[in-house]
């Protein structure tokens, strides 16, 4: 059986539901910025929060860091961006639209027939010249008197230049990791796929500080680390996979790096990088600073910069992966409980990353219902995202859940009335059952606890 899940059909349902959608909307957009709403928010926090768990609440040897976006310029200076952060770049004298000239086999040209730039028989490109990505601004009131300040185009620089301080408060010593996550901005010549690449994204990365001699060992730990963190979060492991970068795709920063790529409907791509920074970063800045930017062991008496391994990922990007993984269209035989029969979509989302985690439902707005479900919602509204819900048929209401992923619906009904039961319906299995008011907290926290895998890996 295909995947349900085209890029349109996601960009679709986000747009339909509120979960992302083009920014300045109002005004035509702008080239690839999008806006989250209330679903997305809920979506990429806990998506945010599944990885500081994994560094900070599973582990003890990294701590948090929340650097400014603007550094002082000579950070970008140290860490090559300013040199060599680009991409060849082409503009048509033809249309006017720039590429980026290594993706040309992948892009289209506007000119119709539509082929890709520089096929068309009007097409006039020029010469790649290199194009940094980085945007700059001006910092202090007055333009011309001001300093020239870049919006980092990555979070990581922020964490070496605080390298020092953070060893002397931590109290850690190698191997430690620090960790932050926060927006990031490049000015791509070719955003685009929806929020896979934009201009303004967030950044997941966390630096791990090794003794030298360690480096290797602790790049094959976090592969693995980071890989299983995809999967214990219900992306399909056959969508999954860990590329081991050729020598000639290496950074200049790198002696090893290996992506995580996910099979999005474009095609397998890039979902986070894991690289060997070496000692790169802390030896650059701390020639640029004048600081010194080691580790004195105290038991060995020994001084060296410590080597840095690197797991770089996007929290777009992954709560785009999210979405393509969950997404699916099924054929519903309706006609039981309130079930409407017909195609539905439904986001099958690891209950951990759905923003909503229950919704109570009313069958009907009369005879004390509403009022019960009410008194639900408040008593579960402390333990997990609870939405209440009572506009429309009880059929398109479930429907409406399902396309935001809401595991559970708890659907309150005449017989709630009577002996204080309400019945479950379980997203994925569709199935319902009656359980008592008073046991739903407990039930509901358990089973969204639990190992899950997705129901999409039984038929695909
Ligand atoms: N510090 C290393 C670094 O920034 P990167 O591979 O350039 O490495 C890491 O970026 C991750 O950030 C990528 O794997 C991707 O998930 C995300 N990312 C990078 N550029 C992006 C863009 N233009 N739009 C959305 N996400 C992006």
């Amino acid at each position: 059986m295909t995947d349900a899940a085209t890029m349109d059909k996601i960009v679709a349902l986000c747009k339909r539901r509120g979960l992302i959608f083009a920014s300045s909307e109002i005004y035509g957009g702008l080239g690839s910025t999008y806006d989250y709403g209330h679903y997305g928010v809920l979506l990429k926090t806990n998506v945010k929060n599944a990885w500081w768990r994994a560094m900070l609440q599973e582990r003890d040897d990294i701590v948090a860091l929340d650097s400014a976006i603007l550094q002082h310029p000579k950070t970008w200076e140290a860490s090559g961006h300013l040199a060599g952060f680009t991409d060849p770049m082409v503009d048509c004298r033809a249309c006017g639209q720039r590429f980026r000239a290594d993706h040309l086999g992948d892009l289209p040209c506007p000119q119709k027939p539509s082929r890709h730039p520089g096929e068309g028989p009007q097409c006039d490109l020029t010469e790649a010249r290199d194009f940094n990505l980085m945007f700059e601004t001006t910092m202090g009131p007055v333009k011309d008197s001001g300093a020239t300040v870049y919006l980092r185009p990555e979070t990581a620089q922020g964490i070496f230049v605080n390298f020092k301080n953070v060893l002397q408060f931590s109290r850690k010593k190698p191997p430690f990791g620090i960790a932050q996550v926060g927006k990031s901005f490049r000015n791509e010549i070719t955003p685009g796929n929806f929020v896979f690449r934009t201009r303004e994204f967030e950044q997941m990365e966390m630096e791990f500080f090794v003794e030298p001699a360690q480096a290797g060992e602790w790049y094959e730990h976090w592969k693995r680390a980071r890989l299983q963190w995809y999967t214990d979060l219900g992306l399909r492991a056959d969508h999954l996979r860990m590329r081991e970068h050729d020598p000639d795709e290496l950074s200049h920063y790198s002696s090893a790096t290996a992506d995580v790529e996910y099979l999005f409907p474009i095609g397998w791509s890039e979902l986070e990088g894991v690289a060997n920074r070496g000692d790169f970063d802390l030896t650059q800045h701390a020639k640029h600073s004048g600081e010194k930017l080691e580790y004195f062991d105290p038991q060995t008496k020994e001084r060296y910069v410590p080597h840095v391994i690197e797991p770089a990922a996007g929290a777009d990007r992954a709560t785009l992966a999210f979405l393509v993984d969950a997404y699916d269209e099924e054929e519903v035989a309706g006609g039981t409980a309130g079930e409407a029969g017909g195609q539905r979509t439904v986001l099958k989302l690891h209950p951990r990353l759905a923003p909503v985690k229950v919704a109570v439902l009313p069958l009907v707005r009369k005879d004390g219902q509403p009022e019960a479900a009410r008194e639900i919602v408040a008593a579960l509204r402390g333990l997990m995202q609870t939405e209440y819900d009572e506009g429309g048929s009880i059929g398109k209401r479930y429907r409406r859940q399902d396309e935001i992923g809401t595991p559970y619906c708890v659907t309150v009904d005449h017989q709630t009335i009577d002996d204080q039961t309400v019945t479950i319906r379980d997203r994925d299995s569709l199935e319902q059952e009656r359980v008592a008011i008073g046991a739903l907290g407990e039930l509901l926290a358990s089973r969204l606890a639990a190992p899950w895998q997705s129901p999409k890996l039984a038929v695909v």
